[in-house]
């Protein structure tokens, strides 16, 4: 608080004392203004605070490596998904590994070797529906149980896998034709 009594400053008006005849004016400060200095410390690096990335959260890049290899493993078996990768799974492992470090915030080798990600347009060649978007999810869901990543890494990753996921979507579901 900044208070004037008369034409004199005072620093806050429970330490002013008034003559019968005076008047006392005070107006809030701003913000940070009016508190201690330890409590001005404290709100000034919460107002800075930068949230930890799911990469960090994780310590590193060992949960992100499990996980896929979890995901792979699942792939290998899927009817429907399991057609669309190449016969061997170690490149597509890795490109995967490298742009999930890169976009949770680790190191940025993906595009250092592939350039900008354009997963759609990386995704077009392979006819992505609502039933091969599903698998591809359950099987990201079941990696990151089996990996024990840990909230709040889980939800971050779920939510991000959930939303990509349908972004790529890139065939209407298949129809079937009753011809009876
Ligand atoms: C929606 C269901 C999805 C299907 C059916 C699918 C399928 C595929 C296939 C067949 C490939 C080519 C394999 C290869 O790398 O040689 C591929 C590549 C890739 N996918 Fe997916 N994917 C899906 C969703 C996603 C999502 C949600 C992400 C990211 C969060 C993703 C990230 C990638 C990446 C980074 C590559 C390698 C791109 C490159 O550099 O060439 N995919 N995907």
């Amino acid at each position: 608080m900044d208070c004037t009594i008369g034409t004199t400053n005072v620093k806050s008006k429970f330490l002013a004392v008034l003559a019968p005849n005076q008047q006392i004016q005070c107006n809030r400060r701003k913000k940070l203004g009016n508190l201690p200095n330890w409590a001005r410390r404290r709100k000034a690096s919460r107002m800075s605070f930068k949230p930890q990335s799911v990469y960090e959260l994780l310590g590193g890049e060992e949960p992100l490596r499990l996980m896929v290899d979890a995901f792979y493993e699942r792939v290998e078996t899927d009817p429907i998904l399991r057609p669309m990768y190449p016969a061997d799974l170690v490149e597509s492992k890795r490109r995967l590994f490298l742009f999930l470090a890169q976009f949770f915030g680790g190191p940025t080798r993906y595009s250092e070797e592939r350039g900008h990600p354009r997963l759609r347009m990386r995704h077009f060649p392979f006819a992505i529906d609502q039933q091969a978007r599903d698998h591809w999810l359950d099987h990201m869901g079941a990696a990151i149980d089996e990996t024990s990543i840990e909230e709040p890494a889980r939800s971050m990753m779920r939510d991000y896998f959930e939303r990509s996921s349908a972004f790529l979507i890139n065939r209407p579901d298949s129809i079937e034709i009753d011809d009876s």
